[in-house]
């Protein structure tokens, strides 16, 4: 038989590579909106990495990672997500130091060897984004607000965001005790793994696969809701959590926090989400995330707050009822347009002072018309053109269009132009 595709992989061709590149253009520049900078990471990681953050009894660990010993008997790993090596990596290039606070986004391939069935494979890409140096409830809000764009801008219409929070290590143990005194009773009728689970971590019979053990889980804390409330938070983690709805809720951005749902990895505290899709079935989370504020330092980092989401390419898709968006991407920088020729040198002389000012430049050097070239300069989503011609040369200033505003054009004399034009760039800029 011919050899295919290794199951729970999949190639991309025709119309499907312009939809995955709209998707990805569209979570990009939503990601530049927001101030995030891409990071790209290897795709083979130190098993180690993955041992040490996601939880020993997670299913991922247990059961799903691509591991192999490479020739030199290390233990080495496909990359099951993307968090953890975007803590090394924020570790490993001292951006503790250097920034403090970092804003990272990534997007490719991760690697799970689940059984695959509909919108879960075992070579699948996330958009994720990870703003790591900061204990900030409003960052929670500014992640939750980015993912749900991203989720719209994908093209899914019909989403509901799960909201929750696990408070800290401390509120953790007290909900793991009650969790587990409410299902002593019950932790016969758990299946075997459950049983074990119950010992190690009492809060994966929440995503056991099979429906009596969620049942269980359910009831229990339905127990616990009624008796102390639930989740149960201590002080600083409720007004954390109170914090977030409240900025959700001005942000205009609806969720449910009344669902209760385990997240499948272990490095979290307080905020947690998921966004969920309709007419997915059983794989129905589009994106997810969470704080995670003791991932940096159990890395050998200081104490960092961070917080993050990852969102499936794949899920959002099929869950997606209209195409991506292709909203283009803000403007950016200035287009120098020469009258003729002999003005390239101006003009080449301007672009450097305003690279030098850290603002984008372009200009032509082929000498063609003043038409071709305004038409260039909206091609290539400069913000601002200006207009170097016999007149303005003579009065030695310059004439400037902005592209994305419109309005009437103005003039600035040669001597201030480079830092008059770097001052409206710089106030207009996102990023
Ligand atoms: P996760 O919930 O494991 O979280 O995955 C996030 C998203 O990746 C899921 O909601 C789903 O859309 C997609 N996904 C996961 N597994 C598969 C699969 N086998 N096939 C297709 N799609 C899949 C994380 O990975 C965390 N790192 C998210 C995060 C970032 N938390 C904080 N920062």
């Amino acid at each position: 038989m011919a050899i295919q595709a290794v199951r729970g992989t999949s190639d991309l061709l025709g119309d499907d590579v312009k939809r995955w590149s709209a998707a990805e253009h569209a979570a990009r520049r939503l990601a530049r909106l927001y101030g995030y900078a891409e990071l790209r990471t290897p795709l083979i990681e130190d098993a180690k990495l993955f041992l040490r953050s996601l939880g020993e009894t997670t299913d991922l660990i247990q059961k799903e990672m691509f591991q192999f010993k490479d020739r030199g008997d290390h233990d080495i790993v496909l990359r099951p997500e993307g968090t953890a090596p975007v803590v090394r990596a924020y570790l490993e290039h001292n951006l503790h130091k250097t920034q403090g606070f970092a804003k990272l986004f990534y997007l490719g391939p991760m690697f799970r060897a689940e059984r695959p069935q509909a919108g879960r494979f075992r070579q699948f890409h996330q958009f994720g984004v990870e703003a790591i140096g900061s204990h900030s409830p409003w960052v929670d809000v500014e992640v939750i607000v980015l993912c749900q764009a991203c989720v719209r801008a994908c093209g899914v219409t019909d989403a509901v965001t799960w909201l929750s929070s696990m408070g800290c290590r401390d509120d953790q143990q007290r909900s793991a005790s009650e969790l587990r005194s409410q299902l002593e009773d019950e932790r016969t009728k758990l299946c075997p793994d459950c049983q074990k689970r119950f010992e190690r971590n009492v809060f994966r019979v929440l995503d056991c696969r099979k429906d009596r053990c969620q049942n269980e889980a359910r009831a229990a804390i339905a127990r616990i809701r009624s008796k102390t409330g639930y989740p149960i938070l201590c002080d600083s983690c409720t007004t954390h959590f109170d914090t977030v709805r409240g900025g959700l809720r001005d942000a205009g951005v609806t969720f449910d926090d009344t669902q209760v749902f385990a997240r499948g990895l272990d490095y979290y505290t307080r905020t947690v989400f998921e966004v969920r899709a309709k007419g997915l079935g059983a794989q129905d989370a589009v994106a997810a995330g969470g704080r995670y504020d003791h991932l940096v330092e159990e890395f050998g980092g200081p104490p960092s707050g961070a917080c993050g989401f990852a969102a499936g390419i794949e899920r959002l898709l099929l869950a997606a009822t209209k195409p991506p968006s292709t909203e283009t991407p803000p403007r950016q920088g200035i287009y120098l347009a020469t009258a003729q020729p002999a003005f390239v040198n101006e003009g080449f002389r301007f672009a450097q002072q305003l690279r030098a000012l850290g603002v984008g430049a372009v200009l032509d050097y082929d000498g063609r018309s003043l038409k071709a070239q305004l038409r260039e300069a909206d091609k290539a989503g400069c913000r601002l053109v200006a207009i170097l011609g016999e007149q303005e040369l003579k009065r030695r200033e310059v004439t400037v269009k902005d592209l994305e505003e419109g309005g009437p054009q103005d003039t600035i004399g040669f001597d201030v132009f480079a830092q008059e034009i770097a001052k409206r760039l710089k106030t207009t800029a996102c990023h």
